[in-house]
This record gives C-alpha cells, sequence and structure tokens, in this order.
C-alpha cells in the first residue's frame, strides 16, 4: 500500500510540475513582445484622406472583423481550444495615442504591450505611414459603440500549438518574413504588386502566397493566378466569381466585401506580380 502512495504522491508532484512548466512556457509566448518601434504620423483631416482611409479600411478588412461599426465580436469560443475575441475598437480609437494604435495595426503589439493573435499585422506592415494615417483617421470618425466582450482565453490546445511553433504571435510572425523582393526604385511596378499581395493576401494564402492545407482550410497556391487573362482575374477580384463562372465560398466573400475596392491599376499591379512569381515558381522549381 505504502509503495502505490508513494507513486501517487511523486507521480502527482511530477505531473502538477508538468502542468506549472507548461502553463508557464505557453504564457511566456503570449505576453513577451518586443517594445514597439516609436513612429510619428500626422493624422490628415481633408475629406479625400478620409475616403481613402475608409476605402483602405475595407480592402484591409478592418471592418470585416472589428465588424462594420467596430464594436467588435467574439470569433471563436471553444473550451478546451481558445476563446478569441476581436475587440470593440470605438472606445479605443477615441482614447489611444496615434503612437499605440499605430504599434497595434502594424507592429502587432497591444495597447498593453501585449503580442496580439489574430490580428494580421504581419500584412500590415506593409501600409505605407500615409495609409496608415489615413486608415486611423477615418477610424476615429465612428462614434463609440457599447460593446461588452470578454477577454481571450487561451486552453490547453491552443497553448500546445503555440508551444509547437504551430500558431504563432503578430510580432513573431512579423520578425519571420522575408525582406520585400522589389523596390520602388528599381521595380516600381511589381514593387506594388507585391506589396499589395503580401498586404492582402498572405492571411489565407499563407505567408509566402505558397496556399495552405490546414485540415478543413485550405487554399492555393497563388501562382494559379497564371491561369487567368488580367480580364479574368480582375472579374474574379471585383465580384469574386472564379473562372467557369465557379463560386468560391470565402474568396467569393472577401473579394465582395475587400477586394472590389481595389482600383484597376491595382488589381493590373497585383496580376503582374502575381504572373511574374509564378514564371519565378516554375524555373526555380525545374531546376
Ligand atoms: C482577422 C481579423 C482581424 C482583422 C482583419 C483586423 N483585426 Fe484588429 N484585431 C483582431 C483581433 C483578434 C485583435 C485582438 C488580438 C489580441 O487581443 O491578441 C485585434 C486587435 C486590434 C487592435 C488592438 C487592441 C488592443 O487591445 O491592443 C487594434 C487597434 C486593431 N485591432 C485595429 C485594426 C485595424 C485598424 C484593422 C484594419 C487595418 C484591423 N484591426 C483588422 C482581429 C482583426
Ligand atoms: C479570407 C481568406 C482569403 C483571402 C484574404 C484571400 N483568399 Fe484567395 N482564396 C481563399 C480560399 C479559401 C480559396 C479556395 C477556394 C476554393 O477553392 O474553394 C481561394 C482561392 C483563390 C484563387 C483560386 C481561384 C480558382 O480559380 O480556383 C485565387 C486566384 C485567389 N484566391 C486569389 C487571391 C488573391 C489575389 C488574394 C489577395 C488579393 C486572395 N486570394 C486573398 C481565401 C482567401
Amino acid at each position: 500500500m505504502k509503495i502505490f502512495k508513494k507513486i501517487l504522491k511523486w507521480g502527482g508532484l511530477g505531473i502538477l510540475v508538468l502542468v506549472v512548466a507548461f502553463l508557464g512556457a505557453s504564457e511566456y509566448i503570449l505576453t513577451s513582445a518586443p517594445d514597439p518601434s516609436p513612429v510619428t504620423l500626422t493624422l490628415p483631416t481633408d475629406e479625400a484622406s478620409l475616403l481613402e482611409g475608409e476605402r483602405l479600411s475595407r480592402m484591409s478588412g478592418c471592418t470585416g472583423c472589428h465588424t462594420e461599426d467596430l464594436a467588435g465580436q467574439i470569433f471563436f469560443d471553444e473550451p478546451v481550444f481558445a476563446r478569441l475575441v476581436v475587440p470593440n475598437l470605438t472606445h479605443f480609437m477615441k482614447t489611444q495615442t496615434v503612437e499605440a494604435l499605430e504599434a497595434a495595426i502594424r507592429q502587432g503589439i497591444g495597447f498593453d504591450g501585449r503580442p496580439l493573435v489574430l490580428m494580421p499585422s504581419p500584412m500590415y506592415r506593409y501600409l505605407t505611414d500615409e495609409e496608415t494615417a489615413k486608415i486611423i483617421a477615418f477610424l476615429k470618425t465612428k462614434p463609440v459603440v457599447e460593446n461588452d466582450l470578454p477577454d481571450n482565453f487561451f486552453g490547453p490546445m491552443s497553448r500546445f500549438l503555440f508551444l509547437k511553433g504551430e500558431f504563432k504571435t503578430a510580432p513573431t510572425l512579423i520578425a519571420e518574413q522575408t525582406p520585400l523582393r522589389f523596390s520602388a526604385a528599381s521595380a516600381p511596378k511589381w514593387a506594388r504588386g507585391e506589396k499589395l499581395a503580401l498586404g492582402m493576401c498572405t492571411e489565407c494564402h499563407g505567408q509566402n502566397l505558397e496556399g495552405t492545407d490546414e485540415g478543413d482550410f485550405y487554399t492555393p497556391d497563388l501562382s494559379i493566378a497564371a491561369a487567368y487573362t488580367l480580364e479574368e482575374f480582375s472579374h474574379l477580384m471585383n465580384t469574386g466569381e472564379a473562372l467557369g463562372g465557379r463560386e468560391l465560398g470565402l474568396m467569393t466573400e472577401v473579394a465582395k466585401s475587400r477586394f472590389s475596392y481595389l482600383f484597376e491599376d491595382e488589381v493590373s499591379a497585383l496580376h503582374a506580380y502575381l504572373l511574374d512569381r509564378a514564371e519565378r515558381e516554375m524555373e526555380e522549381g525545374s531546376e
């Protein structure tokens, strides 16, 4: 009997130590972020800039996740996994400094210095200072809406995936990003397309646009865009209708709610960049 008690006691202690280590290590990942780099932005007040801020907010999806009136929503709630909450931005837009808003949007660092999760800052880091200022200026015009939401909660399953490195916080994803291939000076057209692709498509098509296959969530490598003429691609971006008149579910939704706000010259820059990328992939593949 004694020996059983001993095993139970030490076994229990071992499990407790493991649990504490597991919680401690995952908590470290979920709370550690670099200090934000200070950025000074000047907010515009003219009507044209506010309109452009609205267009950029729609293209970027702020009004999708944070909802049309920015009151936020519970994005996902599954006790063993996690509860992910998209916060109500309406108070924050009035009370936070422009610097704090910039750090959240482009650097993935929350107002309390926490690394943000799910917020697509790895895409928004490609927004220029001017674009970011226009987005903030537009979102500040939205009235305050009362909508109390619970805090994020990370259950054992999501903590495990953070420890395994399958889930990453926004600042970690940003630190891992590869530098841009094209610069505005050397290749202005492709630079524009690259910035748009990395700024709008990576959220679903993967950090390098190579597509994802995670169980029930599949997106193709964007070299598939090479199958589209500019006209067909423009039709997809504007209406969400793919080649052969196919409806694509989530892709169709985001095309309608976000990409239909792209200007025509932006669509052609995006298309040109994706064609070039597809050719490069073919060359690299045949080497
Ligand atoms: C895919 C959904 C999604 C989209 C799109 C999105 N957000 Fe977020 N955002 C979130 C989530 C989730 C959080 C909270 C993250 C956390 O608490 O870890 C967040 C947090 C924020 C915060 C920081 C709040 C804080 O507590 O520090 C700001 C500011 C913000 N978002 C602004 C924006 C703006 C501006 C855009 C568009 C350019 C945008 N978001 C687009 C999901 C999204
Ligand atoms: C919110 C998620 C999401 C975003 C953001 C997104 N896509 Fe998609 N996309 C999808 C999904 C999901 C599919 C696969 C749809 C299917 O096959 O059912 C897809 C498929 C496609 C296809 C293949 C169409 C075909 O012929 O089958 C193209 C091309 C495409 N996306 C282009 C883009 C471009 C360009 C961007 C950025 C401007 C982008 N997507 C951003 C989710 C997204």
